[in-house]
């Protein structure tokens, strides 16, 4: 997903606020411990996320896909008061970072987390959300899309993370992966949502960002 040069990254971050000395920690013990730890959002994403988050001002937030809570950390700073982000994530071993680094960001009170199956756990929140942002299994995108767009108001937005998927989008259709298809699946399908206007964003990995207009 390093669609740029490295001297242009760093570059880019250093023109971008710098990761709270929390978030480095995260990111850091993060790389140490975890398998896959690319699938945490990072400096630059991060803090694309914290901004339009704080521009959306959003009452509640749905994120799909928590990881170790870097990015639930960065799109709560945008919450209006009061506000809540609902986060699930799947895997049950994340639990004993998340919770610490919710705490020692002192984001507890307005996240909400949840163990489980996404597909399962999205119907049983009984909420409307300003900010959906899906970061989850990528096979189930558009499943995810079909399940919050009745809960996201006039107005408000759906991201989802990782629509480049490397580049591998402009592969031919024969030669993709069944996570590359999902994902070409998901931005065509956007693409042609009239509920939806979008912009995708070549941000990192690519951030499909849609508003919702009707
Ligand atoms: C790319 S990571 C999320 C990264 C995180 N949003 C960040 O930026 O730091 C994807 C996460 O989705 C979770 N996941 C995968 N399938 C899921 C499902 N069906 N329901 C809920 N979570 C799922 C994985 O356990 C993984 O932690």
């Amino acid at each position: 997903m390093d669609f740029l040069s490295p001297e242009l990254n760093a570059y880019i971050e250093s023109h971008t606020r710098e990761e709270s000395d929390i978030l480095k920690k995260l990111n850091r013990e993060t790389y140490l411990k975890m398998m896959m730890p690319r699938m945490l959002s990072g400096h630059l994403q991060g803090q694309v996320l914290r901004m339009l988050s704080m521009m959306i001002k959003p009452k509640n937030i749905l994120e799909i896909g928590t990881f170790t809570g870097y990015s639930a950390i960065c799109l709560s700073d945008g919450l209006q008061e009061g506000g809540m982000l609902h986060t699930i994530d799947i895997n049950e071993e994340y639990s004993e970072i998340i919770n610490r680094y919710f705490k020692e960001a002192n984001v507890e009170s307005k996240i909400k987390r949840y163990v489980g199956n996404a597909l399962d756990i999205i119907p049983t929140i009984n909420e409307t959300f300003d900010l959906v942002f899906i970061d989850a299994d990528k096979d189930n995108y558009s499943n995810y899309f079909d399940l919050v767009i009745n809960k996201v108001p006039k107005g408000g937005y759906i991201f989802a993370d990782n629509v480049l998927w490397s580049g591998k989008v402009l592969e031919s259709p024969q030669d993709m992966d069944i996570d590359t298809k999902a994902i070409v699946e998901y931005c065509n399908k956007i693409q042609a949502d009239e509920r939806v206007e979008n912009v995708l964003f070549p941000i990192r990995d690519g951030i499909m960002v849609a508003r919702k207009i009707v």
